[in-house]
Protein backbone atom coordinates (compact mmCIF):
# COMPACT_ATOMS: atom_id res chain seq x y z
CA UNK A 1 0.00 0.00 0.00
CA UNK A 2 1.20 3.40 -0.70
CA UNK A 3 -0.50 7.34 -0.53
CA UNK A 4 -1.81 8.42 -3.88
CA UNK A 5 1.18 10.78 -4.93
CA UNK A 6 0.02 14.05 -3.27
CA UNK A 7 2.42 17.17 -4.08
CA UNK A 8 2.94 18.18 -0.28
CA UNK A 9 3.97 15.77 2.38
CA UNK A 10 0.91 14.62 4.45
CA UNK A 11 0.88 14.34 8.27
CA UNK A 12 -1.22 12.24 9.93
CA UNK A 13 -2.35 13.06 13.64
CA UNK A 14 -2.43 10.28 15.84
CA UNK A 15 -3.23 11.98 19.83
CA UNK A 16 -4.43 10.23 23.26
CA UNK A 17 -4.25 9.54 26.74
CA UNK A 18 -1.48 6.86 28.00
CA UNK A 19 -1.26 3.09 26.47
CA UNK A 20 -4.74 3.76 24.28
CA UNK A 21 -3.29 2.18 21.68
CA UNK A 22 -1.80 5.51 19.85
CA UNK A 23 1.64 4.19 19.11
CA UNK A 24 0.82 0.58 17.87
CA UNK A 25 -1.75 1.90 15.43
CA UNK A 26 0.35 4.51 14.19
CA UNK A 27 2.92 1.69 13.39
CA UNK A 28 0.90 0.28 11.64
CA UNK A 29 -0.82 2.58 9.51
CA UNK A 30 2.78 3.73 8.56
CA UNK A 31 3.92 0.48 7.55
CA UNK A 32 0.48 -0.32 5.53
CA UNK A 33 0.46 3.30 4.40
CA UNK A 34 4.64 3.43 3.83
CA UNK A 35 5.03 6.71 5.68
CA UNK A 36 7.54 7.23 8.75
CA UNK A 37 6.30 7.03 12.16
CA UNK A 38 7.17 9.77 14.72
CA UNK A 39 6.67 8.97 18.21
CA UNK A 40 6.69 12.77 19.93
CA UNK A 41 6.73 11.22 23.40
CA UNK A 42 9.91 9.82 22.45
CA UNK A 43 11.22 13.57 22.51
CA UNK A 44 9.92 14.81 25.46
CA UNK A 45 11.06 11.61 27.42
CA UNK A 46 14.63 12.05 25.70
CA UNK A 47 14.64 15.45 27.32
CA UNK A 48 13.30 14.14 30.90
CA UNK A 49 16.02 11.01 30.69
CA UNK A 50 18.74 14.09 30.32
CA UNK A 51 17.53 15.96 32.88
CA UNK A 52 17.26 12.97 35.32
CA UNK A 53 20.68 11.92 34.09
CA UNK A 54 22.62 15.46 35.07
CA UNK A 55 20.62 15.34 38.41
CA UNK A 56 18.23 18.11 37.85
CA UNK A 57 15.06 18.10 40.02
CA UNK A 58 12.39 18.15 36.76
CA UNK A 59 10.53 20.76 38.95
CA UNK A 60 13.52 23.16 38.88
CA UNK A 61 11.76 25.10 35.72
CA UNK A 62 14.71 27.73 35.65
CA UNK A 63 17.65 25.47 35.78
CA UNK A 64 15.98 22.79 33.05
CA UNK A 65 15.22 26.10 30.67
CA UNK A 66 19.32 26.43 30.80
CA UNK A 67 20.20 22.71 30.19
CA UNK A 68 17.55 22.71 27.30
CA UNK A 69 19.56 25.51 25.91
CA UNK A 70 22.83 23.72 26.42
CA UNK A 71 21.42 20.05 24.75
CA UNK A 72 22.22 18.84 21.21
CA UNK A 73 19.26 17.07 19.83
CA UNK A 74 19.72 14.86 16.84
CA UNK A 75 16.24 13.78 15.68
CA UNK A 76 15.93 11.57 13.36
CA UNK A 77 14.86 8.39 10.88
CA UNK A 78 16.05 4.36 10.75
CA UNK A 79 13.61 2.97 8.14
CA UNK A 80 10.45 4.29 8.97
CA UNK A 81 10.64 4.89 12.51
CA UNK A 82 11.21 8.49 14.28
CA UNK A 83 14.73 8.26 16.43
CA UNK A 84 16.53 10.92 18.83
CA UNK A 85 19.73 11.18 20.30
CA UNK A 86 21.32 13.93 22.98
CA UNK A 87 24.63 14.97 22.57
CA UNK A 88 25.44 12.37 20.56
CA UNK A 89 23.90 9.07 22.35
CA UNK A 90 20.95 7.49 20.68
CA UNK A 91 18.58 7.01 23.65
CA UNK A 92 15.99 3.75 23.47
CA UNK A 93 15.19 1.37 26.22
CA UNK A 94 16.13 4.05 29.11
CA UNK A 95 13.03 6.30 27.69
CA UNK A 96 11.02 3.91 29.18
CA UNK A 97 12.16 3.58 32.72
CA UNK A 98 10.03 4.43 35.46
CA UNK A 99 12.21 6.94 36.40
CA UNK A 100 11.08 8.37 32.95
CA UNK A 101 7.32 7.92 33.35
CA UNK A 102 7.43 9.84 36.87
CA UNK A 103 9.05 12.58 35.95
CA UNK A 104 7.28 12.96 31.94
CA UNK A 105 4.78 15.06 32.49
CA UNK A 106 6.41 17.52 34.74
CA UNK A 107 8.84 18.30 32.21
CA UNK A 108 6.70 18.41 29.69
CA UNK A 109 4.37 20.74 31.09
CA UNK A 110 7.00 23.73 30.69
CA UNK A 111 6.01 26.15 27.75
CA UNK A 112 10.11 26.32 26.54
CA UNK A 113 10.64 22.30 26.15
CA UNK A 114 7.57 22.32 24.23
CA UNK A 115 8.32 24.59 21.67
CA UNK A 116 11.51 23.10 21.23
CA UNK A 117 10.26 20.20 20.26
CA UNK A 118 7.65 21.24 18.69
CA UNK A 119 9.68 22.98 16.08
CA UNK A 120 12.04 19.57 15.97
CA UNK A 121 8.41 17.52 15.12
CA UNK A 122 7.82 19.81 12.39
CA UNK A 123 11.00 20.03 10.52
CA UNK A 124 10.36 15.97 9.98
CA UNK A 125 7.16 17.17 7.23
CA UNK A 126 10.02 18.87 5.37
CA UNK A 127 11.45 15.49 4.90
CA UNK A 128 8.64 13.32 4.40
CA UNK A 129 4.70 12.43 4.49
CA UNK A 130 4.68 10.53 8.33
CA UNK A 131 2.42 9.05 10.92
CA UNK A 132 2.92 11.34 14.05
CA UNK A 133 1.60 10.22 17.69
CA UNK A 134 1.34 12.12 20.76
CA UNK A 135 -0.55 14.53 22.54
CA UNK A 136 -0.94 18.02 20.79
CA UNK A 137 -0.57 17.01 16.85
CA UNK A 138 -3.59 17.27 15.82
CA UNK A 139 -4.08 20.41 17.86
CA UNK A 140 -0.23 22.45 18.02
CA UNK A 141 1.48 20.75 16.09
CA UNK A 142 -0.18 20.24 12.69
CA UNK A 143 -3.56 21.54 13.49
CA UNK A 144 -4.11 22.35 9.72
CA UNK A 145 -3.84 18.34 8.71
CA UNK A 146 -7.29 17.03 7.76
CA UNK A 147 -5.98 13.31 8.97
CA UNK A 148 -6.70 13.57 13.20
CA UNK A 149 -7.59 10.70 15.14
CA UNK A 150 -8.07 10.43 18.67
CA UNK A 151 -7.65 7.06 20.24
CA UNK A 152 -9.00 6.28 23.03
CA UNK A 153 -9.85 3.53 25.45
CA UNK A 154 -11.27 3.48 29.37
CA UNK A 155 -8.57 3.93 32.06
CA UNK A 156 -9.13 0.25 33.18
CA UNK A 157 -8.43 -1.15 30.08
CA UNK A 158 -5.24 1.14 29.39
CA UNK A 159 -3.84 0.39 33.13
CA UNK A 160 -4.41 -3.62 32.28
CA UNK A 161 -2.69 -3.18 29.35
CA UNK A 162 0.68 -1.52 30.22
CA UNK A 163 0.48 -3.93 33.10
CA UNK A 164 0.26 -6.29 30.71
CA UNK A 165 4.14 -5.00 29.42
CA UNK A 166 5.49 -5.61 32.36
CA UNK A 167 5.61 -1.60 33.09
CA UNK A 168 4.91 0.54 36.09
CA UNK A 169 3.29 3.26 35.11
CA UNK A 170 0.77 5.34 36.91
CA UNK A 171 -1.52 6.05 33.35
CA UNK A 172 -3.86 7.82 35.28
CA UNK A 173 -1.73 10.73 36.99
CA UNK A 174 0.06 11.21 33.91
CA UNK A 175 -3.53 12.06 31.58
CA UNK A 176 -3.97 13.91 34.60
CA UNK A 177 -1.28 16.12 34.42
CA UNK A 178 -1.67 16.04 30.50
CA UNK A 179 -4.75 16.89 30.32
CA UNK A 180 -4.94 19.63 33.02
CA UNK A 181 -1.57 21.45 31.83
CA UNK A 182 -1.54 25.40 30.90
CA UNK A 183 0.37 24.59 27.26
CA UNK A 184 -0.86 21.87 24.77
CA UNK A 185 -3.16 20.28 27.05
CA UNK A 186 -4.17 16.74 25.70
CA UNK A 187 -7.57 17.78 24.09
CA UNK A 188 -10.04 16.12 21.07
CA UNK A 189 -8.43 18.63 18.46
CA UNK A 190 -10.65 20.33 16.26
CA UNK A 191 -11.46 18.09 13.03
CA UNK A 192 -10.22 15.13 14.89
CA UNK A 193 -12.05 11.82 15.45
CA UNK A 194 -12.54 10.12 18.37
CA UNK A 195 -11.70 5.95 18.21
CA UNK A 196 -12.49 4.01 21.16
CA UNK A 197 -9.97 1.42 21.48
CA UNK A 198 -11.33 -0.13 24.30
CA UNK A 199 -12.42 -3.56 22.84
CA UNK A 200 -10.78 -3.45 19.72
CA UNK A 201 -8.15 -5.98 18.95
CA UNK A 202 -5.01 -4.80 17.45
CA UNK A 203 -6.29 -5.28 13.47
CA UNK A 204 -9.36 -4.47 14.37
CA UNK A 205 -8.03 -1.11 15.59
CA UNK A 206 -5.87 0.01 12.42
CA UNK A 207 -9.09 -0.98 10.25
CA UNK A 208 -11.29 1.44 12.18
CA UNK A 209 -8.34 4.16 11.75
CA UNK A 210 -8.06 3.15 7.82
CA UNK A 211 -11.80 3.96 8.19
CA UNK A 212 -12.03 7.35 9.62
CA UNK A 213 -8.69 8.18 7.34
CA UNK A 214 -10.54 7.62 4.25
CA UNK A 215 -13.61 9.47 5.61
CA UNK A 216 -11.07 12.53 5.99
CA UNK A 217 -10.46 11.93 2.31
CA UNK A 218 -6.85 10.44 2.49
CA UNK A 219 -6.59 8.31 -0.46
CA UNK A 220 -4.19 5.41 -1.13
CA UNK A 221 -3.39 2.44 -3.28
CA UNK A 222 -3.88 -1.10 -2.27
O1 LIG B 1 3.41 5.88 25.36
P1 LIG B 1 2.65 6.74 26.35
O2 LIG B 1 1.31 7.14 25.82
O3 LIG B 1 2.61 6.17 27.71
O4 LIG B 1 3.49 8.07 26.53
P2 LIG B 1 4.29 8.85 25.45
O5 LIG B 1 3.49 9.06 24.21
O6 LIG B 1 5.62 8.24 25.33
O7 LIG B 1 4.41 10.28 26.15
C1 LIG B 1 5.08 10.44 27.38
C2 LIG B 1 4.69 11.78 27.96
O8 LIG B 1 5.22 12.81 27.10
C3 LIG B 1 3.21 12.07 28.06
O9 LIG B 1 2.64 11.58 29.26
C4 LIG B 1 3.19 13.60 28.00
O10 LIG B 1 3.49 14.15 29.27
C5 LIG B 1 4.36 13.92 27.09
N1 LIG B 1 3.93 14.20 25.71
C6 LIG B 1 3.45 15.45 25.44
O11 LIG B 1 3.33 16.27 26.35
N2 LIG B 1 3.14 15.80 24.17
C7 LIG B 1 3.28 14.94 23.17
N3 LIG B 1 2.98 15.31 21.93
C8 LIG B 1 3.74 13.63 23.43
C9 LIG B 1 4.05 13.29 24.72
O1 LIG C 1 1.16 4.66 22.48
P1 LIG C 1 0.22 4.35 23.61
O2 LIG C 1 0.83 4.64 24.95
O3 LIG C 1 -1.12 5.00 23.45
O4 LIG C 1 -0.10 2.79 23.58
P2 LIG C 1 0.84 1.60 23.06
O5 LIG C 1 2.25 1.86 23.42
O6 LIG C 1 0.49 1.35 21.62
O7 LIG C 1 0.37 0.41 23.98
C1 LIG C 1 -0.85 -0.20 23.87
C2 LIG C 1 -0.73 -1.66 24.31
O8 LIG C 1 -2.01 -2.23 24.22
C3 LIG C 1 0.20 -2.47 23.42
O9 LIG C 1 0.80 -3.48 24.20
C4 LIG C 1 -0.76 -3.10 22.42
O10 LIG C 1 -0.32 -4.33 21.91
C5 LIG C 1 -2.01 -3.27 23.26
N1 LIG C 1 -3.27 -3.20 22.51
C6 LIG C 1 -3.59 -2.15 21.69
O11 LIG C 1 -2.80 -1.21 21.52
N2 LIG C 1 -4.79 -2.11 21.00
C7 LIG C 1 -5.67 -3.10 21.16
N3 LIG C 1 -6.82 -3.04 20.51
C8 LIG C 1 -5.38 -4.15 22.00
C9 LIG C 1 -4.16 -4.18 22.68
Amino acid sequence: MGLIANQYHVAIAIDGPAASGKSTIARMLAKKLGLVMVNSGEMYRAVTWKILEAGIDPRDVSTIVKALGDMHLDCGINGCFSTIAIDGRLLRDELRSENVNRAVSVVSAIAAVRSRLVSLQREYLQTTSLVMEGRDIGSVVFPKTPYKIYVDASADVRAARRLAEGVTDSVVSRDQADSSRETAPLIVADGAVVLDNSHHTVDSAVEAALVILRGQGLRWSE
